[in-house]
C-alpha cells in the first residue's frame, strides 16, 4: 500500500523582517518538518515583508515564500495568515505586536519584547485578552545543555542555590575607531545599550535558572562614548556598553550578571555558573553542547571534580529527534527547537511557558533592565515586581 498526503493543519507564516533573524527563523520553519516526525502542523512560508532596499523579493525566492511586500500592515491584516513572526527592528515591536494581536494572529516576537517596561506591560495585557499564542524570542532556553542545567536545578540536584553568575560578552563596541553607524546598540532609532540588547537574553537566562528576584542593583558605564561617523562627524554615544546587575532572587540566591559590548576578543560569549549546596554547573555558549557539572558525591570523594557532559544523548532534553550522540548541535538549533515549540503550542493549543518565553517573560526582562538603569543612575538598590 502506498500512502500519500497528510492531514496536518497548515499554518501560514507571515515573516516580518528578513535580515539576520528573519533568515534564521525562515531556515528554522523550513527545517522543522524534516526533523520532527511528531509535528502537529505544516508551517507554510506564505509572505515575507521587508524594506525595499533589502530586497524582500530575492529573499522570498531564496526561501520559497509565496509572496513578498514592503508593507508589514498588509501581512498583519491578511486573513490567510495565521502566525506573525516579528523579526523587525526593536522600535517597531510594540506597534506591530499590538496590530497583530488586534488582528487575532498568533505572535512570535524576537527579543527584546519592547523598549520599555510600560510598552511590554501593554503587550502582556493585550495578549492576555486575545485568544492566541504569544511568545518572546529567548532562544537560549532551547539549547539542550541549557535545558539540562535548568532540569538539574529544578530537580534539586544542586541543592539550595547560593549564586548564579552569568555574563553575555561581545566586542562590537570595543574599538573607538569603529564608525558609529556600525555600532548597532549605540546608533539609530533603537539605542538599546548592552543592558536591553544582550542584557535581555542574560536576564532571561538568569530567571530561567533562578526564577524571579526581589531587588536589583545596577552599575552601568559607557566606556567608548566618543565616536566618529563615517563622514568624520563626531558622534556621542548615549547608550551603555557595560551593564552589571546584582540581584537577590526570591529563593535567597544572589545573582551577578554582566552584559557588555566592550569585552575585547569576545564575539558572542554567553556563560553561566550556578553554585548550590550540593553541586555546581557551568555552561559556555562557545562550547554549546557541553555542560560542566560538579556533584558533591560522597561515594567516591577522591573522584570529585567537574565532569564535562556532552548533552547530545537521546535521553537528554530536546535531543529525541536530533543526530546521534556527539554529532553536535550549534546555535541555530536553539532557534529551530524554539520555533518547533511555538508551532506545537499554536497547533495543539499548548502553553508557551514554562519552557518557552511568554510575553510576561519579555516584560520581566524589560523591568529588570529598566530598574537596573535607574539603580545605576540613582546609586541605590531597587525592588522588583515579582519579588
Ligand atoms: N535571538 C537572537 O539570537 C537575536 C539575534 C540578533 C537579533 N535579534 C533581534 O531580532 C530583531 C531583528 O534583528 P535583526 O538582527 O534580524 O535585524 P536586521 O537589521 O538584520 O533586519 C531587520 C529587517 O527588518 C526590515 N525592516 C526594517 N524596518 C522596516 C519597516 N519599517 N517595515 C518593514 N520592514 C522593515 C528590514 O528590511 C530587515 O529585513 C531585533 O529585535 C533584534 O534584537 C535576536
Amino acid at each position: 500500500v502506498v500512502a500519500s498526503g497528510h492531514n496536518a493543519k497548515t499554518l501560514n507564516i507571515g515573516m516580518l523582517g528578513h535580515g539576520f533573524m528573519g533568515r534564521v527563523h525562515s531556515h528554522a520553519y523550513a527545517t522543522i518538518p524534516h526533523i520532527f516526525p511528531d509535528l502537529t502542523c505544516a508551517p507554510r512560508l506564505n509572505t515575507v515583508s521587508g524594506m525595499q532596499q533589502d530586497q524582500p523579493e530575492q529573499f522570498a525566492r531564496q526561501f520559497g515564500y509565496e509572496r513578498w511586500t514592503n508593507d508589514w500592515r498588509a501581512v498583519v491584516d491578511d486573513p490567510e495568515i495565521d502566525i506573525i513572526d516579528v523579526c523587525l527592528p526593536e522600535y517597531l515591536h510594540e506597534e506591530v505586536c499590538l496590530a497583530a494581536l488586534e488582528a487575532r494572529k498568533h505572535v512570535f516576537c524576537e527579543k527584546p519584547l519592547a523598549l520599555s517596561a510600560a510598552s511590554a506591560r501593554g503587550l502582556v495585557i493585550k495578549a492576555a485578552e486575545t485568544p492566541v499564542k504569544a511568545m518572546c524570542g529567548f532562544n537560549y532556553r532551547f539549547l539542550p545543555a541549557v535545558r539540562l542545567a535548568r532540569e538539574l536545578i529544578y530537580q534539586g540536584v544542586l541543592g539550595a542555590l547560593y549564586l548564579i553568575r552569568a555574563s553575555y560578552c561581545q566586542e562590537s563596541g570595543h574599538d573607538p575607531d569603529r564608525p558609529a553607524e556600525q555600532v548597532r546598540y549605540a546608533y539609530g532609532k533603537t539605542q538599546l545599550g548592552s543592558i536591553r540588547g544582550l542584557g535581555s537574553h542574560l536576564i532571561d537566562m538568569a530567571r530561567f535558572m533562578g526564577g524571579d528576584a526581589s531587588s536589583v542593583t545596577g552599575l552601568m558605564r559607557t566606556f567608548v562614548g566618543a565616536r566618529k561617523m563615517s563622514d568624520g562627524q563626531s558622534y556621542q554615544v548615549k547608550a551603555d556598553d557595560m551593564a552589571t546587575l546584582q540581584v537577590e532572587f526570591n529563593s535567597g540566591a544572589i545573582g551577578i550578571l554582566t552584559a557588555t559590548a566592550v569585552a575585547t576578543g569576545r564575539k558572542n560569549q554567553l556563560s553561566l555558573e550556578v553554585n548550590g549546596s550540593k553541586g555546581s554547573l557551568s555552561y559556555d555558549l562557545e562550547t554549546p553542547n557541553h555542560l560542566q557539572v560538579y556533584l558533591d558525591d560522597a561515594t567516591h570523594p577522591e573522584l570529585r571534580g567537574f565532569s564535562n557532559v556532552n548533552v547530545t544523548e537521546r535521553p537528554h532534553p530536546l535531543m529525541k529527534y536530533w543526530w546521534p550522540p556527539a554529532h553536535n548541535l550549534g546555535w541555530e538549533h536553539g532557534h529551530i527547537n524554539e520555533l518547533k515549540h511555538f508551532l506545537d503550542c499554536v497547533s495543539a493549543d499548548q502553553s508557551i511557558g514554562p519552557y518557552g518565553a511568554t510575553f510576561e517573560d519579555g516584560l520581566r526582562a524589560a523591568e529588570w533592565a529598566e530598574q537596573a538603569w535607574i539603580s545605576s543612575r540613582d546609586g541605590r538598590r531597587i525592588s522588583l515586581a515579582g519579588g
